[in-house]
């Protein structure tokens, strides 16, 4: 590259290009890195001198942007003039599931990859490298290159003016964490056959991360390995979700199971935590993907194997529902239900996949009336999740069902029973015997979670139900 300054394109200014450009733009202040995106609001969002108010809520991000943003780190609306001046340019858009057409529910929808392979073939110049940083299904940089490669190609006889090569650099942050994800990765995954190309990435990470944590591999080891390890990370969760309903009805308890399981060095203690179910815009959507390109290839049974996983996670959260259901006389009609967190896991303000959704959807339909409260959630994403849940079920749906309540102790008054869906930190201390004062008789709590003191909850006067607890 000979270039004075490596400059960096992401296309993608979500909840993965935000912060990783903001965590490489604070490690290498030599960089100039440019994040943009076709929604002009997301732009301006994270382009408010206000840094409470950036589009992306993660602990560490907003110092990070106040840092950065501005030196190095830029957020603009100019797509092809930041590709045209870049040397790298990363592809974070979003790969939602595929609602209609081949590969309906499971096969990723690629139009947007797609149509960035294209501006970027169109208005780049000179040598580009093109890094998949976006979770895509095996064979994707095949894709890619096809449609790069067609515009390098475009004046025959003459010498290429654009050249590309494609990377894939998964990126493995969970939500909550991101900061502390990217700033002490376990590894850092670069697949590509260019080695000059995969070495120019290597040392930029090479400014914070151990050369013995970054691996290279080939392309398609590389895309695999991503979709590998989270569809593992799943089906832990669905394993431990599966006996959570075991301990309930032998009257074992999922958290001795837990640890006595985990604390074998072979197995591991980590996402061996019983809830709800897994939520969040990757594990589904990477695990049906997978489900997908196994029966591609006519490995059924592989393909069965994995799709039972989200099968699991379906189920714990209707038989949560049910349970609620249950325990409240078989009836929910005219009953107010406390729903305490939105989000699909604490410390972030996505709702996406959350178990939430499905919960509070399949209580309103049959009549509760709902008082939400997240820290960190809007009233307008819960509504169109639960409006998009009906409407896709065919099911209608009532505004008189839902409320939202900034104060905790407000939320719960006069309720039939308190449903903890997020381990926010907030509920895990709660103040029982006012709480059961304001509530109505005989009033539950469901713990979903296991954040909850069952004593203090129990000697307030109020029935509990915990997940994977037979009490
Ligand atoms: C996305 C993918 O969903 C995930 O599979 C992958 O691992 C990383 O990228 P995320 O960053 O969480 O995850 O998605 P999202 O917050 O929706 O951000 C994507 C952004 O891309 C949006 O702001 C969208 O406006 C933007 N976009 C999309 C473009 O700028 N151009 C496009 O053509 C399409
Ligand atoms: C995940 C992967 O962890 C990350 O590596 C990848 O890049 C993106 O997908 P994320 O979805 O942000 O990250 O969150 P994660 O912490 O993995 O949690 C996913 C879901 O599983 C949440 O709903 C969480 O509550 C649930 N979970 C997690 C459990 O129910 N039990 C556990 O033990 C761990």
């Amino acid at each position: 590259m000979n270039k004075q300054q490596i400059k960096i394109c992401c296309i993608g200014a979500g909840y993965v290009g935000g912060p990783t450009m903001a965590v490489i733009a604070d490690k290498c202040k030599n960089l100039i890195i440019k994040v943009v995106d076709i929604n002009q609001k997301r732009i301006d969002d994270w382009n408010n001198e206000d840094l409470s108010c950036l589009p992306v809520f993660e602990p560490g991000l907003a110092e990070i942007v106040g840092r950065t943003r501005n030196k190095n780190l830029f957020f603009t609306s100019k797509i092809e003039e930041s590709i045209m001046e870049s040397d790298i340019v990363f592809m974070s858009v979003n790969t939602p599931i595929k609602q209609k057409g081949i590969g309906a529910g499971k096969a990723s929808d690629l139009r947007w990859v797609e149509s960035s392979a294209r501006q970027i073939a169109s208005a780049s110049v000179g040598h580009t490298i093109v890094v998949e940083k976006s979770t895509l299904p095996v064979k994707t940089a095949y894709t890619i290159k096809n449609i790069l490669n067609s515009y390098s190609n475009n004046e025959s006889g003459k010498t290429p003016k654009k050249t590309f090569s494609v990377l894939s650099n998964p990126e493995f942050l969970a939500e909550g964490t991101a900061i502390n994800d990217l700033l002490f990765p376990d590894r850092v995954l670069i697949g590509g056959d260019n080695t000059k190309a995969i070495n120019l990435l290597r040392d930029i990470y090479l400014n914070w991360v151990p050369a013995e944590k970054i691996i290279s591999t080939n392309l398609w080891s590389s895309e695999l390995s991503k979709l590998t390890a989270n569809a593992f990370l799943a089906q832990r969760i669905s394993s431990i979700n599966s006996i959570s309903a075991v301990c309930e009805v032998t009257g074992a308890d999922i958290h001795e199971v837990s640890k006595a399981v985990g604390t074998d060095t072979r197995i591991g203690a980590k996402f061996l935590h019983p809830g709800p179910g897994f939520g969040g815009s990757c594990f589904k959507k990477d695990i049906l993907n997978l489900v997908y390109l196994c029966n591609y290839y006519g490995l059924d049974q592989v393909a069965n194997f994995w799709e039972e996983v989200v099968k699991i996670n379906d189920w714990q959260k209707d038989r949560i529902y049910k349970i609620i259901v249950e325990k409240l006389f078989g009836n929910l009609a005219n009953k107010k239900l406390s729903i305490l967190g939105f989000a699909f896991k604490a410390n972030t303000n996505d709702t996406r996949e959350s178990p939430a959704i499905s919960i509070c959807a399949d209580l309103i339909n049959e009549g509760a009336k709902l008082v939400i409260h997240d820290p960190k959630v809007d009233e307008e994403s819960i509504i169109g999740d639960i409006k998009n849940y009906l409407r896709n079920k065919n099911l209608p749906f009532y505004d008189c069902g839902l409320e939202f309540e900034k104060d905790i102790y407000n939320s719960v008054e006069e309720s039939d029973a308190i449903i903890i869906l997020t381990e926010w930190e907030d509920y895990s201390n709660l103040n029982w015997q006012k709480i059961s004062r304001s509530m109505r008789k005989p009033g539950w709590v469901f713990d979903t979670r296991n954040i909850i003191q069952i004593e203090k909850v129990k000697s307030s006067g109020l029935n509990i139900w915990c997940l994977g607890v037979g009490i």
